[in-house]
Order: structure tokens, then C-alpha cells, then sequence
């Protein structure tokens, strides 16, 4: 690891609060956020515009080394996606995106594609970088790792009140449902499946406000930035 960046990698289900707690945190730090989950989105997005079926490595394969993905920070903080210099940042947070972002996020070929960039971002400055596999393969020499989770009805809870707010008018048992089954094939499949790191610290957020849970994780960071800081 580099000694002059601190990074902190947060691993868990969809629906834990990750993006939420991360982007919170990383502002709480001066780090950088990397949502690595809009990301498989984008990709996603591009498979299914070129009309390609998600889970068809020799049908997506084709497409990666032309595909132009990028992304910034708006005034906010908030991290914008784009995919050919078009802004998706909205487009990808669909529920057909969450589905066909979980099928090519299970190809080994897209998940070697990304792998660089990811861990080119978090060699250039601190981060707060999260994702499904981030502590244990993306960058395996984190300085700290979180397996943030929380019941399944809980994500749900707080997924559907995500896509309401956004105008989305899917029931919590279709949210529940397509979590389930994006839960079971994150976890099950072959390459890279969700799993905590033997080293990370596994925070359950159920029962913890928003407010609560961005400051656990805040804590852990401050403690292990010094230790560190101690060595
Ligand atoms: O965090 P999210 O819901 O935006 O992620 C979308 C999908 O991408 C999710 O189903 C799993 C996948 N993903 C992954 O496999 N590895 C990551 N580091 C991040 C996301």
C-alpha cells in the first residue's frame, strides 16, 4: 500500500446503506467516494443497449474493449456516471439495471475489465471504495475493511423508500423479491461472489440510524487511520 493514501474498502448486500454510509464518510474524511456497484451499472447499461443478453460472456465480451466509461464528482460529491461522454448517472439506477448490472457483474470477463480501473483510483488518492468484492479481491491490502449488512427486510425497506423517492412505484414485495434473487446470485456465483473478507469488520446496520451507522463506520476509520498513524 501506499503510504500517503488510506483506503477504506465496504462490502455487503444491496440495500446495507453502503453508498449511503460511504459517500457520508469519505466527505467526513476528505477521501474520494467510488461507487464501484454504478460501475457493473454502466456496463450493464451498455449490453443492454447494444441489445446483447447479460449473462452471455461471448456475446458481451465483444463490446468491453470499445466501451468508454467514465466518472467525476458533482458539486455535491455525488459520482457521475457516463458511458460514451453521455451522463447515465440516472439512467442506471432502474430495476432492470440493478438485473442486468448482477448479470454481467458475474461474467469473469467484465470483472477483469474493471478490475484496473478500480484499483488505479485507489492508488492515485484515499478512498472509500464500495462494492460486493472490494475487500477481497479489488484491493486486498485495504487499510480497512467493512462488511456492512443488515436483514433482508430492512434493505427492502429502505430500497423501496429509495425508488419512491425517485418516483418508482414498485411494491416492497417485488423490492423484496428482486432482492432475494439478486442477494442469492451475488452470493452464489462463481467469480468474485459476495462474501466478507476474513479481515473485515462486519457491522449489522438494522437496528442503527442513518446518522448511527455513518458514525460507527467514521470511528473505525479514525481508529485504524491511528494505528496506523502509531506504526
Ligand atoms: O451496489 P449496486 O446495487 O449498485 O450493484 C449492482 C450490481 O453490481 C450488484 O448486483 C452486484 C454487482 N457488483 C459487483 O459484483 N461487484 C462490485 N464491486 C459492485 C457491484
Amino acid at each position: 500500500m501506499n503510504d500517503n493514501v488510506f483506503s477504506v474498502a465496504i462490502d455487503g448486500p444491496s440495500g446495507a446503506g453502503k453508498s449511503t454510509i460511504a459517500k457520508a464518510v469519505a466527505a467526513r474524511c476528505g477521501f474520494v467516494y467510488v461507487d464501484t456497484g454504478a460501475i457493473y451499472r454502466t456496463v450493464g447499461l451498455a449490453v443492454r443497449r447494444a441489445g446483447r443478453d447479460p449473462h452471455d460472456a461471448a456475446a458481451v465480451a465483444p463490446l468491453l474493449p470499445a466501451l468508454d466509461i467514465s466518472f467525476d464528482y458533482g458539486p455535491d460529491g455525488s459520482q457521475r456516471m457516463f458511458l460514451g461522454g453521455e451522463d447515465v448517472s440516472a439512467a442506471i439506477r432502474t430495476p432492470e439495471m440493478s438485473m442486468y448490472a448482477s448479470a454481467v457483474s458475474a461474467l469473469p470477463v467484465v470483472r477483469g475489465f474493471l478490475l484496473d480501473m478500480q484499483r488505479q483510483t485507489a492508488r492515485r488518492q484515499s478512498v472509500v471504495m464500495d462494492g460486493r468484492d472490494i475487500g477481497t479481491v479489488v484491493l486486498p491490502d485495504a487499510d480497512l475493511k467493512i462488511f456492512l449488512t443488515a436483514s433482508p427486510e430492512a434493505r427492502a425497506r429502505r430500497r423501496l423508500a429509495e425508488l419512491a423517492a425517485k418516483g418508482d412505484d414498485s411494491t416492497y414485495e417485488q423490492v423484496a423479491a428482486d432482492m432475494a434473487r439478486r442477494d442469492h446470485d451475488d452470493a452464489s456465483r462463481a467469480a468474485a461472489p459476495l462474501r466478507a473478507a476474513e479481515d473485515a469488520v462486519t457491522l449489522d446496520t438494522s437496528d442503527m440510524t442513518l446518522e448511527q451507522s455513518i458514525g460507527a463506520v467514521y470511528d473505525l476509520v479514525r481508529r485504524r487511520m491511528a494505528e496506523r498513524a502509531a506504526l
